[in-house]
């Protein structure tokens, strides 16, 4: 579905992203793992036209979308969460999912305060919200919500936009065991039909959702395949051991 060829960003002349060749499996979980640092959050930058590549290429279905601007990108089915939580703490939950709806179908005001438009986005902020279990909540502002629903809502907001592919950035960084356990839970709903491609930290997660894992270090791959084989891999342990002694 995605693929990357001699991906590479840099800043200043530091390479942060470095000749990445990645392909993303249609209708798979992929994860993206590696030390702080790696370049995986500007990997996710690339990929969604947050950021402009030094050089390379990226191909979505099989097109060139190199270069592309985000909202291009997400109108061709990719959507993303961010690694930090960024609701408005006033705003209800209704208020956000109506807003990424707005969002996505780039309608006007008066298309909006039509009867039937207004019936038809309720519903589904309704579905929307029941999909990452906040019905209950929909008229509560989101700054009084618990960590791991903010959280939850941020899916519901990745959601709304309808995507063929997700990009999760640390979706359950800073979680309790509970929560964690919930957000597995909610990939796995929300993986049908769709391609999900995550950075995770916690190997659990990994271990239980991902059918694919490419490590990055240093703005590389250093190795790739399914989680069993990657975990073994005496490269990948001696990555994340250099890293804990650091
Ligand atoms: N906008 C930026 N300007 C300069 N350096 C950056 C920028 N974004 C990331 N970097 C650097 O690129 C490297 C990779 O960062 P990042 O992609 O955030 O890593 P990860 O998400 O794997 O922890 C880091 O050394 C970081 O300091
Ligand atoms: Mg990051």
């Amino acid at each position: 579905m995605l693929r990357t060829r001699g991906l590479s960003k840099s800043f200043s002349g530091f390479p942060a992203v470095n000749e990445v060749d990645l392909s993303i499996r249609r209708g798979s979980v992929h994860a993206l793992v590696g030390p702080n640092g790696a370049g995986k959050t500007t990997l996710f930058n690339l990929l969604t036209g947050f950021l402009k590549p030094s050089s390379g290429v990226i191909e979505l279905d099989g097109h060139d979308v190199t270069g592309m601007r985000p909202e291009q990108i997400a109108q061709r089915g990719v959507a993303r969460s961010f690694q930090i939580t960024s609701l408005f703490e006033e705003l209800t939950l209704r208020e956000h999912v109506e807003l990424a709806l707005q969002g996505r179908d780039g309608q006007g005001h008066r298309f909006w305060s039509s009867e039937k438009s207004l019936r038809r986005y309720r519903e589904e902020t309704d579905h929307l919200l029941a999909e990452v279990d906040l019905a209950s909540q929909a008229e509560t502002p989101a700054g009084s919500l618990a960590y791991g629903q903010k959280r939850a809502l941020e899916l519901a907001l990745a959601l709304a936009l309808s995507p063929r592919l997700l990009l999760l950035d640390e979706p359950t960084a800073g979680m309790g065991v509970e929560d964690v356990a919930r957000t597995i839970d909610l990939i796995q709903r929300v993986r049908q039909d769709r391609t999900v491609v995550l950075v995770e930290h916690n190997m659990k997660v990994v271990g239980d959702l991902t059918d694919q894992v490419t490590v990055l270090q240093f703005g590389k791959i250093l190795a790739e395949g399914p989680y069993e084989q990657v975990r073994n891999d005496p490269r990948v342990i001696t990555a994340y051991l250099g890293e804990s002694v650091a």
